[in-house]
């Protein structure tokens, strides 16, 4: 299946692939910033916190859920390079060393699902609930 291949893929048509970095400043840096450090208190900081979103049950599918990812006009295979790349640029540290990286097809199992709308922030909430327990070394 080409989509998995990404950009590598995407070269080969056309008007070549936008660079993530390029997508990031059209797409999510008006409200998460350049650096990812968020707008205020409603769109939250990403340094230190987002890849440990990966590290919970369910975070994996909420970084895709999130409005501003599953409702992008972006295509799956550009999503999945993006959110590859943000969890490197703004948290590489925070990131498991047994990381599988987003492909195309799990960002549009996920998209399937449908993108969150106001529960959101309650469902982040939750699932930072369980941030501590697990990077914790007492049972
Ligand atoms: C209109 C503003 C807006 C845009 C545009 C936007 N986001 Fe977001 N994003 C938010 C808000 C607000 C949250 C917090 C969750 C919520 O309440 O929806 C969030 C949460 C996230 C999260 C989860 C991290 C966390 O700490 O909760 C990821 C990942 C994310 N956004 C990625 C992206 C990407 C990638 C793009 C561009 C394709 C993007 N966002 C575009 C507002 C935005």
């Amino acid at each position: 299946m080409i989509l998995a291949f990404g950009q590598q893929a995407l070269a080969a048509d056309a008007p070549p692939a936008r660079s993530t970095q390029t997508m990031w400043m059209l797409n999510c840096q008006g409200c998460h910033r350049a650096d990812g450090a968020g707008t205020g208190s409603a769109v939250p900081p990403m340094p230190g916190i987002v890849a440990r979103f990966l590290w919970v049950p369910g975070g994996r599918e909420y970084l895709i859920r999130v409005p501003g990812v599953a409702a992008s006009p972006l295509p799956d295979d550009s999503l999945a390079l993006l959110v590859n790349w943000m969890l490197k640029k703004f948290d590489q540290e925070n990131i498991p060393a047994d990381f599988t990286p987003y492909t195309a097809a799990e960002v549009s199992s996920f998209r399937q699902l449908g993108a969150y709308g106001e529960e959101a922030g309650a469902i982040r909430a939750s699932l930072m609930r369980v941030f501590v327990p697990v990077t914790s070394t007492n049972p």
